[in-house]
């Protein structure tokens, strides 16, 4: 168990995510693995998770914010990040500083990387991202061509990329995923036209890297797949989630039948019994929906139901008439214990949500705690 005051902890297999990696990396050759780290690799810890990708077969490495980048970079990692996300003219400035490879599509922001590029005196790496039908950032056909030419016509940018993100790639017989494709090989096709030579092209994320082998492209960002999940049931190869929740009973007491527990009195024991107390709550990533969606804790290998509100820092788990669990126990939350798991896909259906948010809910104040991954 993991050191520290408060005996709970999150354990990140870094075997699992090389396994990941390489596995993600052989199915999409010759297109490049990025491996999307975004959200402190959602949940995971982005530098452990990101030298563990790049040892195993990634190429490159993806985030959301500069913010992010630069811990990447702080961290001692010098791959290429590519940025999602356009940021504000300070942000494009500390990501040329930074070396990461700029995402953009407003003109504006073509001005401030010039003179950011020009201050650091680099030629800086830029990819345009055009909106296909998310329709959430990037730019429309029209802008884009504007925008990469303005890039391609600057002595301080260097265009490397086109790309855009997928809305459904997750529901295999939607075609709109085709739609998003053929909208992005328009885009490109337009810009050959006119004489700009756009780099690589991307589009896919894990959904479309496992259920789509048409939109692999030159390079596949894959989140999800690399923690061991899989968007599309029964995509791809084999993956092992990476990532366990785990604790120790604080504390067990016993109860009569009919005792109602916790915040609300909303759980009311079926039998006299045994209810422990393990110390993890709903700023730890543990949501009061839990209980409600009928969620489990597995203790001594055996599936146990949480017993009433999810609290701030704890919550209590019904274990029973059989006497059979005491304070010190282990308690996995997320991950394998004996002949059973508890996976975040099962998380995610107790919850209504999707095992993203599952895995990036889990608060910073559970450590990290690393089993395997490459020589350091
Ligand atoms: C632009 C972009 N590309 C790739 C990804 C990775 O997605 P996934 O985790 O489904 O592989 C994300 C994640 O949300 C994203 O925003």
């Amino acid at each position: 168990m993991a050191e520290g005051f408060r005996p709970a902890f999150v354990e990140v297999d870094l075997d699992a995510i090389a396994q990941n990696a390489s596995a993600l990396a052989g199915l999409v050759a010759p297109a490049e693995l990025c491996a999307v780290v975004k959200a402190d690799g959602y949940g995971h810890g982005a530098p452990a998770v990101a030298r563990a990708a790049l040892s195993a077969g990634a190429g490159s490495l993806a985030v959301a914010l500069v913010e992010e980048g630069v811990a990447l970079r702080e961290a001692g990692i010098t791959a290429p990040i590519l940025l999602l996300s356009e940021p504000t003219p300070d942000g494009i400035a500390e990501a040329v500083a930074r070396r990461l490879t700029l995402t953009l599509y407003r003109p504006a922001a073509v001005a401030a990387a010039q003179r950011a590029a020009r201050r650091v005196g680099v030629r800086a790496a830029v990819e345009v991202k055009v909106d296909t039908g998310m329709h959430r950032v990037g730019a429309s056909e029209d802008d884009a061509l504007a925008v990469a030419g303005a890039i391609a016509a600057s002595a301080d940018l260097r265009l490397t990329g086109l790309w855009t993100h997928f809305a459904v790639a997750d529901e295999p017989d939607d075609p709109f995923t085709a739609t998003q494709l053929a909208r992005l090989a328009h885009t490109r096709a337009r810009l050959g036209a006119a004489g700009i030579a756009v780099g690589r092209v991307h589009a896919a994320n894990s959904a479309g890297a496992l259920a789509h082998p048409a939109s692999r492209l030159d390079l596949v960002r894959c989140g999800l797949a690399l923690y061991g999940y899989s968007p599309v049931a029964g995509a791809g190869p084999a993956l092992a989630p990476a990532l366990s929740l785990k604790a120790r009973v604080h504390l067990v007491r016993t109860l009569p039948a009919g005792e109602a527990t916790s915040y609300g009195r909303a759980y009311r024991l079926p039998r006299a019994g045994a209810v422990a107390v393990i110390p993890l709550g709903y700023h730890d990533g543990v949501p009061r929906a839990l209980f409600d969606g009928g969620g489990e804790v597995l203790i001594g290998g055996r599936r146990r139901p949480v017993a009433g509100t999810v609290t701030m820092d704890q919550l209590l788990v019904d274990c029973g008439p059989s006497g059979d669990v005491a304070a010190g126990d282990e308690a996995v939350l997320i991950g394998r214990q004996k002949d059973d798991a508890i996976d975040a896909a099962q998380w995610a259906r107790w919850l209504a949500t999707v095992p993203y948010e599952v895995l990036c809910g889990i608060g910073p104040r559970v450590p990290r705690v690393y089993r395997g991954g490459p020589p350091s």
